[in-house]
């Protein structure tokens, strides 16, 4: 099989929110399709075009832009209501979606018992993961366990009505013992979520099929995925992490094509590092850096407005996240944020407990709860760089800062955005 088109995976290089969803609406432009392969409403992609707004859940970015077919890989665990919500939301804001948007028929259903069960679980839990709440873990349970309901299944009432009982009744079970009442409201939601089956039984579509064909037919894609490698649930910060694979990888299992299909994946890093919920962040700021760096980078989760945590480039991460996910390039978000800083450092290596320096991302979350990071200063640029659309227009200290990063993580920099708009963004591929 010779593929004629192109595929590119976008990818999260440290804990999700680098700025993934401005760089998939940047790529969206030249290409045909553009697909999710993970993950559900726990992401938050943000996107700006010009003084507008959006923020897309499930939705792959590229639907801002006319014409291009969205799917949603059988990777991803779909919540109905609240893709609805964002599907009908997208009409009332004027974005013509109608015959664009298709769902894996293959893709799990997150029901409404797997966001009541995230919470208890959470709630009660002795080590907090400090999840989006967003039912994510519960309904990746179902999958595993081998007891979920997929997109396909709505087809079948009689079958999906048994299927759905035996799952509803486990959870319930479950919320039980943790103590959680189970209310009439659930089956009320377990209503409304399955009454909008046929509808999304008209969007279902075999995802693997339709991307293939398309590559094959010269077709440009786009896969799109969602938090980053270290919140992968193999890769990351186990277990502070999601419940899918986030990395390359997981774009082909994710979206049922074959990974000889994938000719670049480009791996998005923000241009210091930011982390929500729970777990080990090394480079984390002090208390004071951290409250300017979120007041400027205006640092506060897209989904649950939960301020994220920030902290200095790490280069042991995306080096590491360019070897998960066999990077071709990087995408360098947020570089604007750092434009009034005098001095910035970089993360080169872990000082160990033993006094060691390592260069390896630690499996086990305990050692990288107690490493010392080992930073490089290097000067700031103290000047704005927003509207800049050159890289030889940078200065030349933002020009030595991403050339580190690139050193650092063997990694070519194909693309620098200067802020939060579609134009702002300086292309070096
Ligand atoms: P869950 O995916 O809701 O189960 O949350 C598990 C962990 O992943 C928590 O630390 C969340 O804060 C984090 N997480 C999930 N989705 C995102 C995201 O889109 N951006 C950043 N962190 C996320």
């Amino acid at each position: 099989m010779v593929a004629q088109g192109s595929c590119t995976v976008i990818v999260g290089c440290q804990w999700g929110d680098e700025g993934k969803g401005k760089i998939v609406d940047v790529l969206a432009e030249a290409v045909d399709i553009v697909a999710r392969y993970q993950g559900g409403a726990n992401a938050g992609h943000t996107v700006h075009v010009e003084e507008d707004e959006f923020i897309l859940h499930q939705i792959p970015s590229g639907v801002l832009h006319e014409g291009k077919r969205c799917l949603l890989g059988n990777g991803v665990v779909l919540d109905i209501r609240q893709f609805f919500e964002e599907y009908d939301a997208l009409i009332a804001r004027g974005i013509d979606i109608a015959g664009r948007v298709g769902v894996s028929s293959r893709a799990q259903l997150l029901l409404p018992y797997h966001r009541l069960l995230d919470s208890a679980v959470e709630d009660s839990a002795a080590q907090k993961i400090g999840t989006t709440g967003r039912g994510i873990g519960p309904a990746y349970e179902d999958k595993a366990g081998r007891r979920g309901v997929r997109v396909a299944d709505l087809g079948n009432i009689e079958e999906l009505e048994k299927r759905v009982q035996l799952a509803r009744d486990r959870a319930c079970g479950r919320l039980e013992d943790l103590g959680f009442a189970v209310t009439e409201s659930l089956d009320l939601a377990m209503e409304e979520a399955l009454g909008l089956g046929d509808r999304l039984l008209g969007l279902s579509t075999d995802v693997g099929r339709d991307i293939s064909k398309a590559i094959l037919d010269g077709k440009r894609v786009l896969l799109e995925g969602a938090q980053g490698t270290a919140l992968d649930l193999d890769h990351g910060t186990y277990p502070f992490v999601t419940s899918s694979n986030t990395t390359a990888a997981a774009a082909a299992s994710g979206t049922g094509i074959g990974p000889t299909l994938i000719d670049t994946v480009i791996g998005v890093v923000k241009a210091y590092t930011t982390r929500v919920g729970e777990g080990p962040f090394p480079t984390a700021f002090d208390q004071r850096m951290d409250e300017h760096i979120r007041t400027l980078g205006g640092e506060f989760g897209a989904t649950t407005g939960r301020p994220r945590r920030c902290g200095w480039f790490d280069s042991v991460l995306a080096r590491y996240a360019a070897q998960v996910n066999g990077l071709t390039g990087l995408a360098v978000t947020k570089i604007d944020v750092l434009d009034t800083l005098p001095e910035l450092q970089i993360a080169v290596g872990y000082r160990m407990p033993d006094g060691t320096v390592s260069d390896e991302f630690p499996a086990d979350t305990w050692s990288l709860s107690s490493v010392e990071p080992v930073y490089q200063t290097m000067p700031g640029w103290e000047e704005p760089t927003t509207e800049i659309r050159n890289l030889e227009d940078l200065p030349s200290n933002a020009q030595a800062y991403l050339d580190r990063i690139a050193e650092l993580t063997n990694t070519p920099v194909r693309w620098i955005s200067v802020g939060s708009k579609r134009n702002q963004i300086i292309d070096v591929s």
